[in-house]
């Protein structure tokens, strides 16, 4: 997962494959609430793993669930409606879907069972109104204490206090249906009478409220209903344990691929596996409006297979309600319609993670869009003049994962333009591998794929430098001394007279080779530690210096130009590979500061080794590298120098960073 500053997307073109979706976040956390909740053990299949149910579980231990994996699975030992400890301090990070059920469950169980529990999250979570719920619960006669703004978290909630179960409890359903919701999930652990909650006003987000009863059922409560404004919890009502439960996949997250495939997928379609037409999750009906705007759609029972249809797609104008997180992703996609499209009946965005009607409006301007939005509606023109742009995410997964489709740009545009994406990392709220997802099943042109070429003599500190800049980006790194060094020694195994140039290259094509997790394989063997050998690296310039090796390497070296980019040293990676680099880095230091490097490497791994004799071999290498004829060692044209005899690895990453960012469009 990418933990970077920034992650930029480059054009990408065409759409193909079958992805698997992360466990939908709503059903995990109301699943690991109703397990803890129960009498009994209850095995979690396909959870979610992501920030907002780490908090849930860490809650859950808190207050002294039993939580341990079993293999894939997540086993529950549930509190059986009786508390454990009666004291505790929760931290739900911005998980209202751990913050409103545990906010109602834990005001009951301190008003029966007596306690004092705190429940807050990030700066955001405490501007997530809550007021609506806590008023119902003290309605209800719980205690609740209000630790910053009244109707907004930090709460705690005290107890014991004597609960008035007679009268309807009422809650207001025009804000959040999560208030609904956490009430459903919390009365029946005091269900000793019927409890009748009315809602008042009109009910939003209604399939949430579906799987809220669904999950309830399977942990034995029947919930009466009277059309969507009361419910009844049956005198008697008790969680039960079901055993084992299996997360369907995540419907809302699956709207990312839906649009991917309407927009992208013009051969095969994107398969999604985890949700489908017998789906729990009323999001899955984001198909329903994909297919509106021109997406061929087709639906099994937990799949959907979705292929461009209509092209450009089709403005529409439709009320979200049903489908308030998914309909997101409409707003990206509106930029690629023939007229405008209005979502209307979102009043809720403006109280999620972020004010996602602002949020997605000032975003889709940066690209250039025009955009008119309202209280609880929003309007996007389709997009002529595409504009590089650094969007800023809010720490809204949503918001992230939706202006990936932004990177689309170049089916509609001559000139392409790259996305950068601030902080990554915050799809990790419900879909942690998000973008490596994606590249799994997107294509771009080799060369819009950003490549940064670091060449150098030996222990000049190219492999760190790279390493660096890589993982700053969140790019692939082609070491590609390694692929020498490699070939180098299984050309020795193999009892080859390292001289003969053509007998090594045919040896090439038949290496199993494999780069794992910074590690190389050779077959099953992990040869890393054999290739970093100083013997390894004299084999290696000598096969080197053969054209018909290079030949043979040089496909190879190409293939690593992936997505979303790529930092490649060696020796000649500016001039014969990727003569097209973006950034091209010549990378020096003085001969007596190289072999001092590697005399401190080799001393630290407990090697010894002499410095006057690694400083000849350094120079020894370096000769023959300069003088051979096949690609000799020297810069390219447009390489800009580094010297970094005097630089640390930091002023040095910090160098080729900054040269990088002033060739960036943002
Ligand atoms: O960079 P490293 O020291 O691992 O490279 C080992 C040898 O492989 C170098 O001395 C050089 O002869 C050869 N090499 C090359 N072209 C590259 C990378 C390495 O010729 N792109």
């Amino acid at each position: 997962m990418f933990k970077i500053p920034f992650l930029d997307l480059p054009p990408l073109r065409g759409a193909a494959g079958t992805v698997r979706l992360p466990g939908s976040k709503s059903i995990s956390n109301r699943v690991l609430l109703l397990a803890a909740l129960s009498e009994g053990r209850t095995v979690v299949r396909d959870l979610l793993a992501s920030d907002d149910t780490a908090v849930m579980l860490d809650a859950l231990r808190a207050l002294g669930c039993g939580v341990w994996r079993e293999g894939e699975a997540v086993v529950i030992d549930g509190l059986g409606g009786r508390l454990r400890a009666r004291e505790a301090q929760l931290f739900l990070g911005n998980a209202g879907t751990a913050m409103r059920p545990l906010t109602a469950a834990l005001a009951v169980l301190a008003a029966t069972q007596g306690g004092s529990f705190e429940v807050s999250g990030v700066p955001r979570m405490h501007e997530r109104p809550i007021g609506d719920l806590v008023d119902a619960l003290r309605g209800l006669g719980c205690a609740i204490d209000d630790l910053g703004n009244p109707g907004y978290p930090p709460l705690r909630l005290r107890g014991p206090s004597a609960l008035a179960l007679d009268a309807p409890v009422r809650v207001r359903g025009d804000v959040s249906s999560q208030f609904l919701t956490a009430l459903l999930l919390a009365l029946p652990l005091v269900a000793a009478q019927d409890i009748r909650i009315e809602v008042i006003g009109e009910l939003i987000s209604k399939p949430y409220i579906e799987i809220t009863l669904a999950l309830l059922a399977r942990f034995g409560i029947a919930v009466k209903r009277e059309g969507w404004q009361a419910f009844v919890i049956p005198a008697g009502s008790r969680y039960r344990s079901p055993g084992e439960v299996f997360v369907e996949g995540d419907a809302s997250s699956a709207s990312y691929f839906v649009g991917l495939g309407a927009i992208a997928a013009t051969d095969a379609p994107i398969r999604i596996e985890g949700v489908g037409s017998e789906s729990l999750q009323g999001d899955v009906r984001f198909i329903e409006a994909a297919a509106a705007m021109g997406a061929d759609v087709k639906a099994g029972p937990n799949w959907l297979e979705v292929r461009r249809g209509a092209w450009p797609l089709k403005g529409i104008t439709l009320d979200c309600n049903h489908i308030p997180d998914a309909a997101m992703t409409l707003t990206v996609m509106a930029l690629y319609a023939d007229g405008p499209t209005t979502l209307t009946n979102i009043a809720s965005w403006r109280v999620k993670e972020t004010d996602r009607i602002a949020a997605m409006a000032t975003e889709l301007r940066k690209l250039g869009a025009t955009v008119d939005e309202g209280p609880d509606w929003i309007r996007v023109e389709p997009l002529q003049g595409w504009q590089a742009a650094s969007i800023h995410t809010y720490d809204d997964h949503r918001v992230a994962m939706c202006f990936s489709l932004a990177a689309f740009n170049g089916l509609v545009t001559e000139r392409p333009q790259p996305v950068r994406i601030l902080e990554p990392h915050c799809v990790a709220k419900t879909f942690p591998d998000y973008f490596e997802t994606l590249f799994g099943v997107v294509t771009a042109r080799a060369a819009d794929i950003p490549v940064i070429t670091i060449d150098g003599p030996t222990a000049s500190g190219k492999g760190t430098l790279a390493d660096e800049v890589g993982k700053a980006l969140g790019f692939g790194v082609l070491d590609s001394g390694a692929l020498y060094r490699v070939t180098g020694l299984a050309a020795r195994r193999a009892g080859l007279d390292l001289d003969d140039g053509r007998a090594v290259a045919a040896l090439v094509p038949t290496l199993q080779l494999a780069f794992r997790d910074g590690h190389v394989f050779l077959g099953q063997e992990d040869v890393s530690a054999r290739l970093r050998a100083e013997a390894t690296g004299l084999l290696a310039s000598q096969v080197a210096a053969h054209a018909e090796v290079r030949q043979a390497l040089h496909q190879l070296q190409l293939d690593f130009r992936r997505l979303p980019g790529l930092v490649a040293d060696g020796r000649d990676m500016g001039t014969a590979i990727f003569p097209d680099a973006a950034l091209k880095v010549f990378l020096t230091a003085s001969a007596a500061t190289r072999a001092e490097r590697r005399h401190k490497q080799l001393i630290s791994k407990g090697i010894s080794a002499n410095i006057e004799s690694l400083r000849e071999d350094l120079e020894a290498r370096d000769e023959r590298d300069k003088n051979r004829s096949a690609s000799p060692l020297t810069p390219a044209q447009d390489a800009l120098l580094l010297d970094n005899s005097n630089l640390s690895i930091e002023e040095s990453v910090t160098q080729v960073l900054g040269w990088w960012q002033q060739r960036r469009p943002f």
